[in-house]
C-alpha cells in the first residue's frame, strides 16, 4: 500500500498565517500539522509515501521531512502547480503508486484512531471516513441506510441529506488513478474527490466507516485552535 500526503493549496482562509508559510507547517500544539497524518499513514504500515506541496513551499516541506529515514519511511515529493482539485493527487502520483493500493490523506486531517486494521483489509473499491457534524455543509456529505450502505454523496450541498462528512482519508484499490483520469474539473474548476467517489459509488465499489475518536480539519482559525488544545490535553493526561 502507497501512502499520499497532499499539502498543497494556498491556506489563503488562514491568511496571514498562511502569507509566508504552509497551512501543514503551522503548529498543532508541540508538532507541525503535517506530522499527525503522516502518523496516521505510519501507523497503518505506509512506509512509503508522496508529499505533494505548494512549488513556493517546496524547500520548506524538504528541509522538515527529508528522505523519511527518520520517521523509518522514504518519502517522495512532487509539486502540485496549482490547487486544481483533491482528485488531482491521484494524477500527479500516478507514477507513484505505480498500479498499486493506496491511501490518500489530506495534510490539514487529524485525527486520533488507528486504522491500521481498514487500511491493511481494504482490497477492492475505495473506503472512505465519515464523522457525524453539526454543520455537514461544509464538507463532502455522505447519505447512508441503516446498514451503512452509501446511497450518495454530495460536495457541500446546501441542503445536506445527513450529517455525516466524508473525512480526509481515502483508501483505493489498483484503479483509482485510471478513474481519476476519468475525471472533469467541476463548476469551480476543480477536479474533486467527492467526483472520483461517485464513480466508486455508481460501480457498487463505495464503502464508508465512521470515525470513533475525534477528527480535526485544521483548515480555519477554530478548528486549529481547537486541534492543538485538543492535542494539548491529551499530552497532559
Ligand atoms: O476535510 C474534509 C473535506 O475536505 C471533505 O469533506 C470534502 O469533501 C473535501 O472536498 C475537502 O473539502 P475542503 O473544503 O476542506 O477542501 P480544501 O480545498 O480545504 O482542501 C483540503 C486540503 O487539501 C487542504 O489542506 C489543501 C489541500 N489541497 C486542496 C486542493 C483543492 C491541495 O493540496 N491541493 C488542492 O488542489
Amino acid at each position: 500500500m502507497k501512502g499520499i500526503i497532499l499539502a498543497g493549496g494556498a491556506g489563503t482562509r488562514l491568511h496571514p498565517l498562511t502569507k509566508v508559510t504552509s497551512k501543514q507547517l503551522l503548529p498543532v500544539y508541540n508538532k507541525p500539522m503535517i506530522y499527525y497524518p503522516l502518523q496516521t499513514l505510519l501507523n497503518a504500515g505506509i512506509k512509503d509515501i508522496l508529499i505533494i506541496i505548494a512549488p513556493e513551499r517546496s524547500g520548506d516541506f524538504l528541509n522538515l521531512l527529508g528522505s523519511g529515514k527518520e520517521f523509518g519511511a522514504n518519502f517522495v515529493y512532487e509539486v502540485q502547480e496549482k490547487p486544481e482539485g483533491i482528485a488531482q493527487a491521484l494524477m500527479i502520483g500516478k507514477d507513484f503508486i505505480n498500479g498499486e493500493k493506496c491511501a490518500l490523506i489530506l495534510g490539514d486531517n487529524i485525527y486520533t484512531d488507528d486504522f491500521s486494521e481498514e487500511i491493511k483489509a481494504h482490497n477492492e473499491g475505495a473506503l472512505i471516513f465519515v464523522k457525524n457534524v453539526p454543520d455537514p455543509e461544509r464538507f463532502g456529505v455522505v447519505e447512508m441506510d441503516e446498514n451503512g450502505k452509501v446511497l450518495s454523496i454530495e460536495e457541500k450541498p446546501e441542503n445536506p441529506k445527513s450529517n455525516w462528512a466524508q473525512t480526509g482519508l481515502y483508501v483505493y484499490d489498483e484503479a483509482a488513478c485510471d478513474m481519476a483520469a476519468m475525471l472533469n474539473p467541476s463548476d469551480r474548476g476543480e477536479y474533486e474527490i467527492t467526483d472520483l467517489h461517485r464513480l466508486y459509488l455508481e460501480k457498487g465499489l463505495l464503502k464508508a466507516q465512521s470515525v470513533a475518536g475525534p477528527w480535526f480539519d485544521a483548515g480555519t482559525f477554530e478548528s486549529l485552535f481547537e486541534a492543538s488544545s485538543f492535542i494539548r490535553s491529551q499530552s497532559q493526561s
